[in-house]
């Protein structure tokens, strides 16, 4: 299949979990993708990976918390694929320690500027092309914890995932009048290596019955291959079973 036939998307936080999935099930429904995060040897990795099913891949070394990195990996996309059709803002990590007295000033600061203002910032670098073209999809990977923020996931963390449901509302405000749409993604507990941040770290049973990366990949696919018309603004996608968590 070809759902996403020469589009140009750029993923933040390609090295790892959902990213990775996202990115590869992008260029295998026939996109280039620019892969964004820390870990160069992981998205050299995974480009080789898409280059080898024939598409392009970028790889844009960058801290999301750094503005002049973000910033270059946009320009980076840019020279490389030519704009940005699809913009992923999926990077976001997470505290071994959750409660207010445990996090100090310094680590909130840093999960929302890793999990929330590396998003804002981004948008607002990639939103007046995708104006302009008249076309484009922006992704906000949150949480099930903008709906149900908790001491299980932490208060910078929730707090930093219901500010991205603030942030989609506004770029579609601000976006759907030139056809540029924006999906908040929720998702329930999912089998990646963000778990491994939990004071308790879920057993390997558990993890089988979470969400796995590809179904969050599925969802991304399926919000930005619907046609221009149409605004899926949100999606809550949680494991079936409830006793995971
Ligand atoms: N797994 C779940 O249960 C779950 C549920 C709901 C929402 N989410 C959200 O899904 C998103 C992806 O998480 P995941 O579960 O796939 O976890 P993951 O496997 O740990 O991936 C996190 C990604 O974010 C990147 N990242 C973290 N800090 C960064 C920084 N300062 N600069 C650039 N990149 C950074 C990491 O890349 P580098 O380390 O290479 O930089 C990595 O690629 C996150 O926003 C997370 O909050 C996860």
């Amino acid at each position: 299949m070809s759902r996403l036939a020469g589009r140009r998307v750029l993923v933040t936080g390609a090295s790892s979990g959902f990213g990775a999935a996202i990115a590869r099930l992008c260029a295998q429904e026939g996109a280039d993708v620019a892969l964004v995060a820390r870990r160069v040897e992981r998205l050299e990795a995974l480009a080789q990976e898409v280059r080898g099913q024939g598409r392009q891949a970028v790889i844009c070394p960058c801290d999301v918390q750094d503005p002049g990195q973000v910033q270059a990996a946009v320009e980076q996309t840019r020279a490389a694929l030519g704009g940005i059709d699809v913009l992923v803002n999926n990077a976001g990590t997470n505290l071994s320690h959750r409660s207010i007295q445990e996090t100090t000033l310094e680590e909130w600061r840093r999960l929302l500027e890793v999990n929330l203002t590396s998003a804002f910032h981004f948008t607002r670098l990639v939103m007046p092309e995708m104006v302009a073209r008249g076309q484009g999809t922006i992704v906000n990977i949150a949480s099930r914890a903008a709906n149900y923020p908790s001491l299980l996931a932490g208060v910078g963390y929730s707090a930093s995932k219901l500010g991205m449901q603030a942030l989609n509302r506004i770029t579609n405000e601000e976006g759907n009048p030139h056809n540029v749409r924006a999906c908040v993604v929720n998702p329930g507990v999912a089998n990646t290596p963000i778990l491994d941040h939990r004071p308790r770290p879920p057993s390997p049973a558990a993890r089988r019955a979470m969400l796995q990366p590809e179904d969050i990949a599925e969802a991304v696919i399926f919000v930005a291959s619907l046609p221009s018309r149409v605004l899926v603004e949100r999606l809550d996608i949680y494991p079936t079973r409830v006793d995971v968590s």
